[in-house]
């Protein structure tokens, strides 16, 4: 696709676009000048600003302005260019001829080219300014734009527009208020600029800087509902085996671990620089998450679970703890601010994708009642029960002659930080799932029989408890499920 071509979209299909489908013009990374500890300063790559081959005026909507062009009739914006003549990178500024621009560039004579370089501040997020300079400041500025090898963009008024006393003669001036041309670093430094067609040098001017943001801060974020994509897994998080070693019929307890990795990514954006500190606020989350912009975000989140069961001496289970693992992907609008050290913070209404994962519910699986001693599995009786026999081992074991316990009825704690549960994401959700949830605390501490089946597959259908368990199926076959969901 090519440049042209985008940037008729983006026209027609407003920013949205802009940032599914970035302009592919040409572009060249941008290297700014910065305050290193070491005498020399360095160079670093801008994160808002790109050399960009000219293609289409539509393009200098983001194009970095140097001054005005006066003619007789019209006054319009002039930009930094910047051609390579002989190898050198040089930079200038546009005129118009006709509907298209050209680059007017310094280097020894007035050279006119239609094959340049625009900068370009697309993310209209980093700032920049022209900074005055002159000879005896000592050096380069912070933040001054690059050209090539020693040089930076700069420029100087010109003299009709300068001088007061000529405030007659500006007025009828014909030409650029300002000439663009470079700061180069030879002695102490100077500034070149062409200048009805000479080259010209100067002790002062104006040099060209950028001034990152330290950090950014996401507010108001609406995701595009009808657009969000989920997708789900069961995943095992920890096995553990309950037994009574002991000679009395009493309750067993264990804690089982596990970890998950809670993921965020909030996307990426033209001109807003990867990987600065970003603070996102969301709806429904009282302190906000601290990411680095454009990257993956991965914590690792542990949590422990206690498991409790009365068993007969000699016996155990098996327990098995299975997560529900969620991936949301959705589209979303913002508004991004950009904090600086020197200046006040600016904001832009942003169009990006989210995805998180996180864990959002946590199920218990546990096996029927065995001997440690041999494996066998314990017979059990229903006849306390009223409720579905399905929920039970008994199922599976109606054969056995001498019943001779209920089932256990099994009991899930959660112990220390809680890190599972819905995502603030789905929270802002309207029709969040959230509602549909047992929470941990209408458990009763005794769970008869019957609260068993009530939190049992009966009713988990309703969640991905169902799909759990059709997955686990094939090797839990016997296994008796009681479900804690949220826990
Ligand atoms: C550049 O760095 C030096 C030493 O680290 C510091 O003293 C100086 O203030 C810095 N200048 C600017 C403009 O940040
Ligand atoms: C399920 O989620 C876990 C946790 O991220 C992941 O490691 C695993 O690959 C996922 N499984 C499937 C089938 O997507
Ligand atoms: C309990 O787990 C062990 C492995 O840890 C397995 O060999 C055994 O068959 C399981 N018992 C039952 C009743 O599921
Ligand atoms: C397994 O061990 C238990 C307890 O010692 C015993 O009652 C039971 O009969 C044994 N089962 C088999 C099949 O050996
Ligand atoms: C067990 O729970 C039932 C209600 O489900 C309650 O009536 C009973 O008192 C409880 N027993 C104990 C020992 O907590």
């Amino acid at each position: 696709m090519s440049c042209r071509a985008n940037i008729k979209l983006v026209g027609c299909l407003l920013a949205v676009l802009q940032l599914i489908t970035p302009m592919e013009c040409l572009t060249h990374s941008v290297q700014t000048f910065t305050n290193a500890s070491t005498l020399f300063g360095q160079l670093v790559t801008s994160s808002t600003l790109v050399w960009e081959t000219y293609e289409d005026p539509k393009q200098m909507q983001f194009a970095v302005e140097g001054g005005k062009f006066i003619s007789e009739d019209e006054h319009y914006p002039i930009y930094v260019c910047r051609v390579i003549i002989d190898g050198v990178p040089t930079s200038g500024h546009t005129e118009k001829v006709q509907q298209s621009h050209v680059c007017v560039a310094a280097l020894a004579k007035r050279s006119v080219n239609e094959h340049f370089d625009v900068l370009m501040n697309k993310g209209h997020l980093g700032k920049i300014a022209w900074k005055p300079w002159r000879k005896f400041n000592a050096g380069i500025p912070v933040g001054a734009v690059r050209i090539g090898d020693d040089s930076y963009v700069a420029r100087h008024q010109s003299q009709h527009t300068s001088s007061e006393a000529n405030a007659e003669a500006s007025a009828t001036h014909h030409g650029a208020d300002y000439y663009l041309g470079r700061l180069e670093q030879v002695g102490l430094g100077k500034i070149k600029v062409v200048e009805n067609g000479l080259d010209k040098y100067y002790e002062e001017g104006e040099v060209l800087v950028e001034t990152e943001p330290f950090r950014y801060e996401l507010r108001d974020i609406n995701l595009e509902r009808n657009r969000i994509s989920r997708r789900e897994n069961s995943t095992e998080l920890a096995t553990g085996v309950l037994e009574n070693r002991g000679d009395t019929y009493d309750t067993m307890e264990m804690v089982m671990s596990y970890s998950f990795d809670y993921l965020q990514y909030w996307g990426a954006h033209e001109g807003v620089a990867k990987g600065l500190p970003t603070k996102i606020f969301e709806k429904g989350s009282e302190t906000p998450a601290e990411i680095n912009w454009a990257l993956k975000h991965s914590e690792k989140r542990r949590e422990n679970k206690a498991v409790y069961s009365k068993l007969w001496p000699g016996t155990a289970i098996n327990v098995t703890l299975r997560g529900n693992y969620v991936t949301l992907d959705a589209p979303y609008a913002a508004k991004l601010f950009a904090f600086y050290y020197d200046s006040e913070s600016v904001s832009r209404n942003i169009n990006a994708e989210v995805r998180k994962s996180f864990l959002k519910e946590v199920k218990m699986e546990f096996s029927p009642v065995y001997w440690i001693e041999n494996g066998t599995v314990v017979p059990t009786t229903t006849t306390t029960s009223t409720t579905s026999t399905t929920t039970h081992a008994t199922t599976t074991s109606t054969n056995e002659p001498t019943p001779i316990n209920e089932p256990p009825l099994v009991r899930l704690e959660h112990v220390g930080v809680k890190h599972s549960g819905p995502d603030s994401l789905e929270k802002t959700l309207s029709d969040s799932t959230a509602d549909n949830e047992i929470n941990t605390n209408e458990v009763p501490e005794n769970m008869s029989s019957k609260d068993t089946a009530l939190a049992g597959i009966g009713v988990s259908g309703q969640s991905s408890g169902g799909r759990a368990v059709a997955a686990a199926a094939g090797t839990l076959m016997t296994y008796l499920i009681v479900t804690l969901m949220s826990l």
